[in-house]
């Protein structure tokens, strides 16, 4: 596997596979890889010859200094995880190589007016000029995205889309540890009994789940029965959102008749946990991923 710490280093290796005709996936992280982050390198495995991970602590994104402090950083044993399993290049920069007293940001709009975005001003606008200059460096034919950052899905999707970036993004499905619990580099930071808390999460879609099945369309009431869920485990620290939108807008819905996502944020001590389903719905059938 290729380490590139820089830009030059980084547009040399792909200049190199594209001399000989590979293909090339992407795969960007913000590091302290798990299984999650495993699975999103395994499809660029199989859809592109030459498989590109970065990993780079995106300060532009983060909101709170505090939270991008404590993120969790481990890079040798990323890279040796990785290597392990099968990525030809790292791109992984530091700060100084990728701002220089930036001017210039890509940012959409609406779409980040609701969950995430409604707490992080600014976090998409981060997250969109990153991906952006990725894109610009690495120019892969594939990105791949992990469908736990629904709202970042949604909007990078419709970035590349508007502003015709070549690259054709796929959304892989979230993996789960055997519990339920969405796999994310911020596990890492709960303490035994949050985790234990925390599979409250994705019990509450199960939730959400079965009174769909049942045919309640009420998201009033599914968010209701979501939160009681959510509160019986023991008081999480804060309930950020549970909300139920429409799956083009991400603007929160009344009534689930369309493909729409149910999402979640909570908070468990210091560590903030999302979760998410979405929810097809054609002609009185539904089916949840
Ligand atoms: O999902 C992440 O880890 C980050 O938001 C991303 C896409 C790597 C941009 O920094």
């Amino acid at each position: 596997m290729i380490i590139a710490h820089t830009i030059e280093e980084a547009r040399a290796a792909i200049t190199d596979a594209r001399s000989k005709n590979k293909t090339i996936s992407f795969v960007p992280t913000m590091g302290a890889l798990h299984d999650g982050h495993l699975s999103l390198l395994e499809i660029a495995k199989q859809e592109a010859d030459f498989p590109v991970m970065s990993i780079f602590v995106n300060k532009i994104q983060f909101n709170d200094r505090n939270d991008f402090d404590r993120y969790p950083r481990n890079y040798e044993a990323d890279c040796s995880l990785i290597e392990k399993n099968g990525c030809a290049l790292v791109f992984l920069p530091d700060d100084a190589s990728m701002y220089h007293d930036p001017k210039t940001f890509v940012t959409t709009e609406s779409l980040d007016e609701y969950l995430c975005g409604a707490k992080r001003p600014g976090h998409f606008k981060g997250v969109c000029t990153v991906v952006t200059k990725l894109f610009n460096i690495i120019q892969p034919d594939i990105a791949i995205f992990g469908q736990k950052d629904i709202q970042q899905c949604a909007i990078i999707s419709k970035m590349i889309d508007d502003l015709n970036i070549p690259v054709r993004m796929i959304i892989a499905p979230i993996k789960r540890d055997v519990n339920g619990l969405a796999l994310s580099s911020r596990n890492a930071l709960l303490s035994s009994d949050e985790k234990t808390r925390a599979l409250s999460i994705s019990r509450s879609m199960k939730g959400a789940e079965n009174l769909l099945f049942n045919g309640e369309r009420s998201t009033s009431i599914i968010a209701d029965h979501m939160r009681s869920i959510i509160e019986s485990a023991g008081r999480p620290d804060a309930i950020d959102y549970i909300s139920i939108v429409d799956f083009s807008t991400l603007h929160p819905i009344d009534t689930i008749n369309a493909k729409c996502i149910i999402a979640v944020a909570v908070v468990f001590g210091t560590t903030r946990l999302i979760d998410n389903m979405i929810i097809d719905f054609k002609e009185g059938i539904f089916a949840c991923r």
